[in-house]
């Protein structure tokens, strides 16, 4: 790969994207871009962008997509999910016992185990959200991660990754190989395209908020910029829980850290009062908790 063919590939990323790659990263580039180039005929990473100053929107696409880095798992650090049936989720029926209704944000779901995680969370504690509503919105960059979040359906591997036993009997149903979770749990996450460096107003305000493991590829003008829009979309008293290599500390004032609870933060100045803005992304289809 030539000098200015990697400089361009890092600008079109960082712009595409967010992922902001350091002056080395020559190797990840090439091992996630040389398949692409196979695949489509292209002789090398040269072709490739020559393919990609072209212009064709399906091959950005491909080339953003084949740069991401998907990994997740069930329950995946644990922590953040102790955060949420500990803390997060009791304040919130405390908060909410007017409204009846949650609505939690997983704002790069990727293949759909932190969503269904939150979800599998919601169902286990609905003896004290009878009646509520509790939507999850899962939201990627990539299309291709959201169809197979959508889809719910796991390998062996998968399911063996951070999900307990008994959540896998109760919740998953088995297909050969293949493992797919229940149809009354895929009813509660909603799933749409998102990029964080686009505007996402149009979403609405949530109670709830996971970011995680998305903020640290990008550099900081970056993050603080996303943070600032979060803060924005979380309600005066909600939550936002960030990855374990993640902080605002240094970047924003916009969100206070939780005390003794890493990678929990609650928004610093309320703009508005709880309720602010819902029924805006009335498009996002409600799901109640079925059986409640
Ligand atoms: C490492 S995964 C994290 C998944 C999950 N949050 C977790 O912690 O297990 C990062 C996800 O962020 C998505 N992503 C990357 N850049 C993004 C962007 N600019 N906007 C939205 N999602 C993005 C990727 O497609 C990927 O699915």
């Amino acid at each position: 790969m030539t000098p200015p063919d990697y400089e361009y590939l890092r600008k079109f990323l960082k712009d595409h994207s967010g992922l902001d790659l350091s002056a080395d990263k020559h190797y990840l580039i090439e091992s996630r871009l040389l398949p692409l180039a196979r695949k489509s005929d292209l002789n090398g990473i040269s072709e490739l962008v020559q393919k990609l100053k072209g212009g064709s929107a399906t091959f950005v696409t491909q080339v953003v997509e084949a740069m991401t880095t998907n990994e997740t798992f069930f329950f995946r650090d644990k922590i953040p999910f102790d955060h949420f049936r500990e803390v997060i989720l009791p304040e919130m029926i405390k908060a909410r016992a007017n409204r009846k209704s949650i609505r939690i944000w997983c704002a790069a779901g990727s293949t759909g185990q932190e969503p269904y995680s939150l979800a599998m969370c919601v169902k286990e504690m609905s003896a004290a959200l009878a009646g509520w509503r509790v939507d999850i919105l899962a939201t990627d960059l990539s299309q291709e991660v959201l169809e197979k979040s959508k889809s719910g359906i796991y390998s062996q591997f998968e399911v063996q990754r951070g999900l307990p036993i008994q959540m896998l009997v109760k919740y998953f149903k088995q297909t050969g190989e293949l493992w797919q979770i229940n149809p009354e749990m895929r009813a509660m996450v909603q799933h749409r395209q998102l990029n964080l460096l686009q505007d996402f107003a149009q979403l609405g305000v949530f109670d709830i908020i996971f970011c995680r493991n998305v903020l640290i590829y990008f550099d900081q003008d970056t993050k603080v910029n996303i943070f600032n829009r979060l803060a924005k979309a979380t309600e005066s008293d909600g939550f936002l829980v960030l990855g374990a290599a993640e902080t605002v500390v240094g970047l924003t004032d916009a969100f206070k850290p939780f005390a003794d609870r890493r990678g929990l933060y609650r928004p610093n100045a309320p703009a508005a009062a709880p309720g602010r803005m819902l029924g805006i992304g009335a498009g996002i289809k409600k799901a109640a908790i079925a059986g409640t």
